[in-house]
């Protein structure tokens, strides 16, 4: 990706605007002034688009899987998107996709209310893999046996190839494990097709139709229990259905770049930081794009991780970005006095946060967009069309920033998967905390105090032992397998013994999780002296703490966050 040294020289002379507020929460300007009005994305100099990239459409059959195949299509370096299994065939049709993956699906093809396969999306002249359910649709529309097998298969099962494996399985191993999860299955193939493996459960596991390019797969190719997957994958991608690789970080960086600027002209835009990778991924594509014209707003409410504000300050700086440090601390602070209600808390941040992000807005010229970090996963949680996706990232974005700003959304990384945006933002430079942070919910620290009020003094010690957690972590070099890991501050105090006398302090609980999605979560085995070293430090380290326990709740029952 090309520099853009037309701005450097300016951005470094530049620093980023600084608010701090008086003891009675008011914001007063601190120095420098404020940006001029924006510079003329004119001056933003980068390669031409390239031309827009081949796409594969995976249809949803409602199968827990079929993000999974979008992401693996991804991972070959073609891109691919997830649509509901009715979309409409114009739509489809106007996509002109190079190939179409049906996926699987919890329904029996005989149950009342299986989703349908429409004949046509078998006829559109392009190649069409079913996988699991998506098989057992195609095989029954065109005159195939599908009936309830004995038994199920789920979980590894042995695949064998019948003869050569055909054009979809050719070169793999005559016998090799792969992941099923299905109760009905192939017996007879519709005419015209060819079998081209068995496993103990399914005699057709997977067919094809040369001619018509049509291909069934009863096993799950997207996950990793299928040795093989992505080699079938690749093959029906690269061999079958002729796609070029054209999918990495640096297309959709280039793409977006013309399509932000074609978006918002010559208006202002401005964009709520969390110290998240989203929304520091998507203010620096902005920023590439329209430069000057970009405005950040870091509201910082007191609530962040040691050292977090400071690390996206100085992230945004050496790119450049126009940023308002609006350090509201105090406000924050004064308005969850006595408040002990984890809702409560949670509300009178999000106003705040709300209050404060709006008069920053007011004081900017000209604006008109607001940059939201969208993901692809919250887009097909919302139903595959994005329809409500905004309403759901509002609840999981900083405070939640309402819909009557009045300002129209700039979305850059609507298209792509968590994973997909820390590679873009590794891409744009931004620096490795940043790209590998941890989630962190909008209301911060402020929700991990639980069961009395978030005041300084209790922040302090969170904030401080949560540090000792994270830098531990980091050093045995678990950080990344982790989904989340922090600290939570129980409003109780127990006793103790330290030094010569009596302690009466807080416990700290340490809260590590695995997970995918958040949606479900196991508590991290970290290891014994890990556990050891993060207690004695926090112990040793932090005034008022005499305890350290571990939380070895899963999720469900428990949830990821204490409140
Ligand atoms: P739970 O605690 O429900 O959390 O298992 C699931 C995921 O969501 C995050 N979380 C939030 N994120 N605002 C956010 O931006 C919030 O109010 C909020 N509450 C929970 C949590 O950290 C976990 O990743």
């Amino acid at each position: 990706m090309t520099e853009r040294p037309v701005l450097a020289p300016e951005a470094e002379a530049r620093e980023e605007v600084r608010r701090t507020e008086t003891s009675r929460g008011r914001l007063v300007e601190g120095d420098p002034a404020l940006p001029a009005a924006p510079a003329s994305a004119d001056a933003v100099e980068v390669g031409p688009p390239e031309v827009a990239h081949e796409e594969v459409l995976v249809l949803d059959f409602g199968g827990q899987y079929s993000q999974l195949i979008a992401r693996r299509i991804r991972e070959c370096g073609v891109y691919a998107e997830l649509l509901p299994h009715d979309t409409g065939l114009e739509l489809i049709r106007e996509r002109a996709p190079r190939a179409l993956v049906l996926s699987g699906g919890p329904a029996s093809v005989y149950s009342d209310g299986a989703p349908a396969l429409r004949r046509e999306l078998l006829e559109l002249g392009i190649p069409v893999l079913g996988i699991c359910y998506g098989m057992q649709a195609m095989v029954r529309s065109l005159g195939g046996r599908v009936e309830a097998a004995e038994a199920g298969e789920f979980g590894r099962t042995e695949l064998t190839l019948a003869g050569d494996g055909g054009r979809l399985l050719a070169g793999l191993p005559a016998e090799q494990q792969c992941w099923m999860s299905h109760r009905d299955s192939v017996f007879e193939p519709p005419p015209g097709f060819v079998p081209l493996a068995a496993s103990p459960g399914s005699p057709v596991a997977a067919c094809e139709q040369v001619e018509r390019g049509l291909y069934g797969i009863q096993f799950h190719p997207e996950v990793v229990h299928t040795p093989y997957g992505t080699q079938v994958l690749d093959r029906f991608l690269r061999e079958i259905a002729g796609c070029r690789e054209g999918w990495s970080p640096a297309s959709v960086i280039t793409e977006q770049i013309a399509s932000i600027r074609a978006q918002v002209g010559d208006a202002g835009v401005i964009c709520g930081l969390s110290g998240g990778v989203d929304s520091a991924t998507a203010a620096a594509l902005v920023h590439r794009a329209i430069g000057d014209q970009l405005t950040c707003v870091l509201v910082d409410h007191g609530l962040m991780r040691k050292n977090e504000a400071e690390q996206v300050v100085e992230a945004m700086r050496e790119l450049g970005v126009n940023l308002v440090h609006v350090e509201a601390q105090e406000r924050f602070l004064d308005r969850l006095a006595g408040i002990d209600d984890p809702e409560r808390k949670r509300k009178i941040i999000g106003e705040e946060f709300i209050r404060v992000f709006e008069e920053e807005a007011e004081r900017l010229p000209d604006v008109g967009y607001l940059v939201q970090g969208t993901l692809y996963s919250d887009v097909i949680e919302s139903g595959g069309d994005g329809r409500t996706a905004d309403t759901i990232k509002s609840h999981h974005n900083v405070g939640g920033l309402p819909e009557d700003l009045g300002l129209d959304l700039v979305e850059p990384l609507r298209m792509l998967f968590k994973d997909e945006v820390r590679a873009v933002a590794a891409e744009l430079g931004l620096s490795e905390r940043v790209v590998w942070r941890q989630p962190f919910p909008g209301p911060g620290l402020g929700i991990r105090i639980v069961g009395g009020e978030v005041n300084a003094e209790r922040l302090t010690i969170l904030r401080e032992a949560d540090a000792i957690l994270q830098e531990e972590i980091r050093a045995a070099g678990l950080y990344r397998d982790l989904w989340q890991s922090f600290c939570v501050l129980p409003v109780v105090r127990s006793v103790g013994v330290q030094g010569d006398g009596r302690t009466y302090a807080y416990p700290i609980v340490i809260r590590a999780v695995t997970s995918q999605d958040a949606m479900t979560a196991d508590w991290a085995r970290l290891p014994y002296d890990l556990l050891e070293r993060v207690s004695s430090r926090i112990i040793n380290e932090i005034p008022h703490v005499n305890r350290v326990t571990l939380d070895i709740s899963s999720k469900p029952p428990a949830t990821i966050e204490w409140e």
